[in-house]
């Protein structure tokens, strides 16, 4: 221990200051640590000095105007386990410590300013307040590291309970970058529309959470949103003329987030989940379109939930349009990923094209199968040449019992979301990369209930007592993923086990999606987050400690804090507990044994 560090300690020691301002940012860094020197204070201004780019400039004015405007403070005290002690001690005044200096100053340097926003860009940065410091130091290879550096600045810089003045415990050191390059959530526009406003709000929370994908779900077959200039016609399908995206809407999002660190990809989903839009086109596109869904009859269902409609992949036109569309959208999005859909083919469907029914009759051998491997082999190719991006699919279009592709490019990035570890295993293996969305763990919108009327199973009285109570149909709550995710749910999500190193490698990141047919601007932030935020940091730090363990105990007040100051900053993420249970840390566990979760 040096002079300085001694006198510090001293002066703690005789003001009975804790170290209580090393509050934890959310995402955890990889690694961090804090020295006890107490805390430095914030200087009126802090002065941006260092690497000089517009994006970096303007993301430090961001967060400065931010850290001043919501003078934070933690709302989860940071007392040890267990306490059960009425009467805490009051905390003393910080005021008298032995530091006068204070931080006035932001040293930023990057090493390269030019490295575009793209999948696996280095995204790692460093933090450090030397002991006694007055200036706050963050080095980064990239723009987009040093942006995370920024957000987690924020976190750890609160006002002082007692005087109110911005504060800071030091020193501090703190080393971090993700773990995984694909850190997102998936915004369904087209089942409810989702404004730009919301959508921003959303891409607030991500970059607060370090995420920086947004998986933009932008159609499907109950409406058409995005203005395509080629085809005008399609946005008639719209739910009205107000719920567009027009172009200029787009780049105000693309540049909203790529501000923020987070890249935009696009999904038109196809051949399934296909109706609005592509029907004002030519109705020969799109096979089922006017067919009952027949869920009340299931062998002969068109559709998993209302409306069908699918595109024909037997059908010459279908490829020059969604060519057309996939030129269109590629360029106004940039993203070096498209994705193109591929989830929830139904055979039956294709009972209704009569392209469909001469191409199987053609030749005795043809299946199913085999229709949706002439539209890959078709497809797949076309859209490279066209405008070459690395195409992202549902995995069904591999996987599916229904129908699926025998052999599909194996640059398709698979988007996993059924069966948990066994199609992770199964895609990994097969040589595929994938994006973890599983629906057990990652799905947003489960266990609301079903959403369809006119559903007779609600009507059933049962004696209160019975074993099967009446809400309880396909699974607790009524929802074909029920039940609700809970935060605890997605963070202990152990997506690798089972991998070998091999096929650990093809893990690119996850996704949590949330589908939109109960969800619109009203509800849309409440549902995502905080929930998200477990997301983001299993995939930017991981669920264990340096020892292995997990630590979703520890990870229980992050997460409370964080809800808290999503709030603070404007994003309406939803209570998780009591706040009698964030006051009292720990209080509200459900073991005393705080290593309870293996
Ligand atoms: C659709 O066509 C297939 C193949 O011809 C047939 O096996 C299936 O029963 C048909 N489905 C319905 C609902 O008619
Ligand atoms: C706490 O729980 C873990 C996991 O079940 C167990 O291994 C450990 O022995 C428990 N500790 C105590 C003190 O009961």
């Amino acid at each position: 221990m040096h002079f300085a560090q001694a006198v510090a300690v001293a002066a703690l020691v005789l003001s009975g200051v804790s170290d209580a301002v090393a509050v934890n940012p959310l995402p955890a860094p990889r690694s961090i640590s804090w020295g006890k020197s107490g805390p430095l204070y914030l200087a009126p201004f802090v002065r941006y000095s260092g690497t000089r780019d517009q994006n970096l400039q303007e993301a430090w004015r961001r967060t400065f105007n931010t850290i001043v405007k919501l003078r934070w403070t933690p709302a989860v005290p940071d007392v040890p386990f267990p306490t059960f002690d009425p009467f805490p001690t009051p905390k003393a005044k910080r005021d008298d410590i032995g530091y006068r200096n204070s931080i006035g100053q932001v040293n930023v340097k990057v090493e390269d300013t030019k490295a575009k926003l793209s999948h696996g860009v280095d995204e790692s940065y460093t933090l450090e307040i030397k002991d006694g410091s007055s200036s706050i130091d963050i080095t980064a290879k990239t723009v987009w590291g040093a942006l995370h550096a920024f957000t987690t600045l924020q976190q750890i810089v609160i006002a002082d309970e007692q005087s109110g003045r911005l504060s800071v415990e030091h020193p501090v050191m703190i080393k971090d970058q993700p773990l995984y390059p694909i850190r997102g959530i998936m915004v369904d526009s087209a089942r409810n529309f989702i404004s730009v406003d919301k959508i921003k709000e959303q891409l607030d929370a991500m970059s607060l959470s370090k995420m920086n994908v947004l998986h933009w779900h932008l159609t499907d077959t109950q409406s058409w949103p995005i203005e395509i200039k080629k085809y005008p016609q399609m946005t008639k399908d719209a739910y009205s003329r107000r719920m567009t995206y027009t172009h200029g809407d787009v780049k105000d999002v693309i540049g909203y987030a790529r501000a923020r660190g987070i890249r935009v990809i696009p999904e038109t989903d196809t051949p399934g989940h296909s109706s609005s839009g592509w029907k004002q086109i030519d109705p020969d596109l799109v096979s089922c379109a006017n067919s009952w869904w027949s869920n009340d009859d299931w062998p002969k269902h068109t559709g998993v939930e209302p409306n069908p409609g699918q595109l024909d992949p037997a059908y010459d036109k279908t490829y020059e349009v969604i060519e057309n569309i996939y030129g269109e959208l590629s360029d106004l999005f940039e993203d070096e990923m498209y994705h193109i859909g591929g989830d929830e083919l139904q055979p039956n469907c294709y009972n209704f094209s009569s392209h469909v029914t001469k191409w199987l009759a053609e030749d005795a051998s043809r299946t199913f199968n085999d229709l949706l491997q002439s539209y890959v082999d078709r497809l797949f190719p076309a859209l490279k040449k066209r405008n070459d991006r690395r195409l992202i699919a549902w995995e069904d279009i591999f996987t599916s019992e229904q129908m699926h592709a025998k052999k599909v490019p194996k640059d398709t990035i698979m988007q996993s979301w059924n069966k948990g570890l066994e199609n992770l295993k199964l895609l990994t293996s097969n040589g595929f990369d994938v994006i973890v969305s599983s629906a057990d763990f990652f799905y947003l919108d489960c266990g609301n209930g079903g959403w369809v009327t006119n559903d007779p199973r609600y009507n059933i009285m049962e004696n209160p007592d019975s074993k099967t109570p009446n809400f309880n149909y396909l699974g607790d709550g009524g929802s074909w993923c029920a039940p609700y995710k809970t935060w605890q749910r997605i963070y202990d999500y152990d997506f690798t086990d089972g991998l070998n190193d091999e096929e650990k490698k093809h893990i690119l990141g996850g996704i949590s999606p949330l589908w939109s047919e109960q969800v619109d601007d009203v509800i849309i932030s409440s549902k995502f987050w905080p929930r998200a935020a477990a997301l983001a940091e299993l995939f930017w730090s991981g669920n264990k400690d340096d020892k292995g363990q997990k630590r979703t105990t520890q990870m229980s007040n992050r997460i409370l804090n964080f809800r808290e100051y999503l709030v603070a900053n404007g994003v309406g993420a939803a209570p998780l507990q009591p706040r009698y249970c964030l006051q009292h840390p720990h209080h509200c566990d459900l073991f005393l044994n705080q290593t309870a979760i293996v």
